[in-house]
């Protein structure tokens, strides 16, 4: 089985999660930042990560699931938001409705940090209003991706492999 994982990472974070992937998949694999990745025509099994930006996959990534057809896909992402939040969900349907002409195997969502200089522009922004719920959950943030959201992220992708290698 040719595996290939692409994330999409602008400060590191999706990048920690696509190496945590990366490491306890099986057989021929690759991983690529997305600007580097290869068509992804010849694998059979497509790892692909994008953090979030204003809710959807960030756009370098979009492009490239723009590209996969007929594969089996695992989405991975990350956000500042939490990963249990609608905001996560939507998020990821949107992921899947791009991916939609493929077979999705799974997902696996979870904080990252966000960049301090987004932080900074945060409290002036007409978006973002700075209650105890988005300050906590920005603390909360801080910490991630840590040891066991890379646990968890490998975890989801275990079982995807496993389901591909033994169909039913
Ligand atoms: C320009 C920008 C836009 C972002 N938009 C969102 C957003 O809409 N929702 C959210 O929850 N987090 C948002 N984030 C936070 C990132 O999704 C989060 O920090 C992610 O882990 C960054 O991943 P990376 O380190 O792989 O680039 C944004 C961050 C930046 C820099």
């Amino acid at each position: 089985m040719n595996i290939l994982v692409v994330y999409s990472s602008k400060t590191g974070n999706t990048k920690k999660i696509a190496e945590a992937i990366f490491d306890i998949l099986p057989g021929n694999k690759e991983i690529y930042p997305v600007d580097k990745a290869p068509s992804p025509d010849k694998y059979d099994f497509i790892a692909l990560g994008f953090w979030v930006n204003r809710g959807k996959p960030d756009q370098s990534a979009r492009e490239f699931m723009e590209k996969i057809k007929g594969k089996n896909v695992g989405i991975f992402a990350t956000i500042g938001a939490y990963p249990t939040s609608k905001h996560a969900r939507e998020a990821l349907y949107a992921a899947r409705d791009i991916l939609k002409e493929n077979n999705i195997l799974g997902e696996f969502i979870c904080q990252g940090k966000i960049n301090p200089k987004v932080l900074e522009r945060m409290p002036r922004d007409k978006i973002h209003e700075m209650n105890s719920y988005r300050k906590q959950m920005i603390e909360e943030g801080k910490k991630h991706p840590n040891e066991t959201d890379c646990l968890y992220a490998q975890a989801a992708f275990k079982d995807m492999i496993e389901e591909l290698v033994l169909p039913g």
